[in-house]
């Protein structure tokens, strides 16, 4: 097919040319004696994405999963209670992971399009008088059903009840695109991946550990090796890794940091903020809903969209993929047939978006969904118009 392709999934997300760039060079020695000049700076300007001055982050050559497998493997024990609430196909994922290592699962099942039950979670932790919860897991953005959760509420549950446990956040859609504050929400373990907000292949876990969480891999039990903290900070502190480094994959990494810092975070999440409205008013103007059941849990990158009854939208997403080259996330596992998604994320613009929605109807008007013509598209710009000159006032 000539032209653009347009992906739209939540993930991978689109590369910028000055990441591909930075990738595109030869093979680097990673014992060089300057190899520290460069790793050890990215790993402070890090820790400005993450929004923390004593946490420590770690770059893994693995995909987000295996950020998880070192959150819970260097800090906690066999048998050791959690406590996570379970509303899409991530959430799920990290709960069986948890259930896998031998960790107690408390798992709270919760319709999906709504997010982390603070209230509940409040209550529980309250009556939790013995401190058997070790650790509280919170599915920040839920890429599955395009809900987001407030982690700042978990923390002030966790601080209400007196209670010590670990606070973990799955931020791997979110974190670069939508507000994340490890220190101020006192989050224990922050785990991300490169390619979604940070707009790099897949292939890094990037995971933040506070002090108090390093301070328990001493005495964790887990069976664990490939992610062992220990390993990592023996040999990160001199700016080198326990095992060979993907070196292009760090260029990538520090060319999307750069974009990341020049924008400023506040204005990168403002962007996604803006896009993602853009994307909500054409799903009200198609007459569809969103997966999320309220605005509270409406996600910045990605938005779960339900089709009409009768409807595959299975089907859809593969009809705009070999028909238009536009690829839509499909819906997953118990959404699976009911949403497609449009991940909206990234090295993103306004008129990226509208030929993400432009491709979302006429495949819809394919597929027979009946969705107006160019009605999506119309309220999309018309925001996309109307929130640019209000900024534009602003600025002036
Ligand atoms: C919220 C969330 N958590 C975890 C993962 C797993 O990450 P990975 O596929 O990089 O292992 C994903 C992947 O899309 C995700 O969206």
């Amino acid at each position: 097919m000539p032209g653009m392709r347009g992906l739209f999934i939540p993930g991978p997300t689109n590369v910028p040319q000055a990441v591909r760039l930075a990738m595109d060079i030869g093979m680097e020695d990673q014992r060089a004696p300057d190899l520290p000049a460069f790793t050890l700076p990215l790993f402070e300007d890090l820790k400005k994405i993450f929004k923390t001055r004593d946490g420590q982050v770690f770059v893994f050559p693995s995909s987000g999963t295996g950020g998880w497998e070192a959150a819970m493997t260097n800090t906690l024990n066999p048998g050791d209670k959690v406590l996570i609430a379970r509303f899409g196909q991530f959430s799920l994922l990290w709960a069986d992971m948890c259930t896998r290592h031998g960790l107690d699962v408390d798992v709270v099942d919760v319709p999906w399009g709504e997010g982390v039950p603070v209230e509940l979670f409040a209550e529980k932790l309250k009556a939790d008088k013995s401190y058997s919860y070790k650790a509280v897991l919170v599915t920040h953005n839920e890429t599955a059903t395009g809900v987001t959760s407030d982690v700042a509420a978990v923390r002030k549950a966790m601080d209400d009840a007196g209670h010590p446990a670990l606070l973990f956040v799955d931020a791997v859609s979110s974190l670069a695109s939508i507000d994340f504050n490890m220190d101020e929400w006192r989050v224990d373990i922050c785990v991300s991946g490169s390619q979604k907000g940070f707009m790099m292949p897949a292939g890094l876990a990037i995971v933040c550990v506070s002090q108090k969480a390093l301070g328990l891999r001493k005495a964790a039990i887990l069976k664990r090796c490939y992610f062992d903290f220990e390993d990592m900070i023996k040999t990160n502190k001199d700016g080198y890794f326990p095992y060979t480094p993907p070196t292009q994959m760090l260029r990538g990494l520090r060319a999307a940091v750069d974009l990341l810092l020049e924008e400023g975070l506040e204005n990168v999440f403002a962007r996604h903020h803006r896009l993602a409205e853009g994307v909500r008013r054409a799903v009200a103007a198609w007459g569809l809903t969103l997966c999320a059941k309220a605005p509270k849990w409406h996600s910045d990158t990605v938005s779960a969209i339900v089709i009409p009854e009768g409807f595959d939208s299975s089907a859809l997403v593969k009809h705009a993929y070999s028909r238009y080259g536009l690829s839509l996330g499909v819906g997953l596992n118990k959404v699976a047939g009911r949403v497609f998604r449009i991940g909206h994320l990234g090295d993103l613009n306004e008129l990226m978006c509208l030929t993400a929605l432009a491709g979302s109807e006429m495949a819809m008007r394919d597929m027979q969904i009946p969705v107006a013509a160019g009605s999506g598209v119309a309220a999309a710009e018309e925001y996309y118009r109307e929130s640019a000159a209000k900024l534009l006032k602003k600025a002036a």
